[in-house]
């Protein structure tokens, strides 16, 4: 997924859920006593949830560096926002072997929303997530997909022979864990293996309503990422396809018409993990006397 603008216009379901999350976890995210923390987000897209949602938690002499694998997606983001103070984007593949030197181990929290299930290798990012914090600790909240009927229409639409050509590698779009079982159990195990001491992982069942045809195909336009291998002739055609799947999926509501409803239930990983509990012990040293009543 290339189109910044596209996205930018089109990511409600995403800033929905980003908000959420963010207002619930705001105060558990272990901010710093002395209001310089830095902040890396993982897959910051457009960047607007990052700015809109993110930015307003960091305190005032706080660092953020918005990380996306799409060199389009960054320029955008840093020609977008460029006005910002102690703000800059720059491209990071979270699965890459080696984290560039000036980011390995620099920052106290990180984010990321709706990424980590276009990474296969999740141990390796959540590996890299880890090394990203600094050495005597720091924390992350991730939020991405586990499941989506939208992956069962991708795998309709390859045995499409007129699509099949572009969807090869259909597979490599599928969120690592949207076959598992136990997807939460699944998660926390890699967090465990990759270090982080302390950590909470729910599964959240949710259901998104796209309110009439247009924004659903707006939606698939601006995330699908076979569309951008096809000619633009054949978007209209590909759109009309993938809605006609969804119907035969039973995800429609009301009549059938342009304003008819369509439901995205879906399986999204909410995570937050600390590196050291030390970390937090530091944060407790530093807090006034009076929160140490009955501590002896
Ligand atoms: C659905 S967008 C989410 C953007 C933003 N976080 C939001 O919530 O609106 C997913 C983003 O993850 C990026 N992405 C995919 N694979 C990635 C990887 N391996 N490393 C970093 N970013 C990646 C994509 O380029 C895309 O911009």
């Amino acid at each position: 997924m290339n189109q910044a603008s596209l996205y930018q216009h089109a990511n409600q379901v995403q800033r929905h859920d980003a908000k959420l999350i963010l207002d619930e976890f705001a105060s558990t995210l272990q901010w710093r006593s002395d209001g310089e923390d830095a902040l890396l987000d993982v897959g910051s897209g457009s960047g607007n949830v990052l700015m809109d949602f993110v930015r307003p938690l960091l305190p005032i002499r706080g660092q953020l560096v918005g990380t996306d694998i799409s060199s389009q997606m960054v320029g955008y983001a840093s020609k977008h926002y460029q006005w910002e103070e102690r703000t800059r984007f720059q491209v990071l593949d979270i699965g890459c072997e080696e984290l560039p030197e000036e980011l390995s181990g620099k920052f106290d929290h990180v984010t990321s929303f709706y990424c980590l299930h276009w990474v296969q290798n999740l141990k390796g990012a959540l590996g890299n997530i880890y090394n990203l914090l600094k050495p005597e600790g720091g924390d992350c909240l991730l939020a991405f997909l586990a499941s989506n009927p939208v992956y069962e229409v991708y795998k309709l639409l390859k045995m499409n022979e007129k699509w099949s050509a572009y969807m090869q590698d259909v597979d490599q779009f599928i969120s690592p864990l949207h076959y598992s079982t136990n997807p939460g159990e699944e998660f926390s195990q890699l967090l465990n293996k990759v270090g982080f001491i302390q950590h909470n992982v729910e599964i959240r069942n949710e259901v998104f309503v796209y309110e009439g045809v247009r924004t659903l195909k707006d939606n698939v336009k601006a995330i699908c990422p076979f569309l951008e291998r096809m000619p633009a002739t054949l978007h209209e055609d590909f759109l009309d396809d993938f809605v006609d799947i969804v119907k035969s999926m039973n995800l429609q509501q009301g009549e059938d018409n342009p304003q008819q409803k369509f439901l995205s239930p879906y399986k999204l990983v909410v995570a937050y993990a600390r590196k050291s509990p030390e970390f937090a012990n530091n944060i407790l040293l530093e807090l006034p006397p009076e929160n140490f009543k009955g501590i002896n």
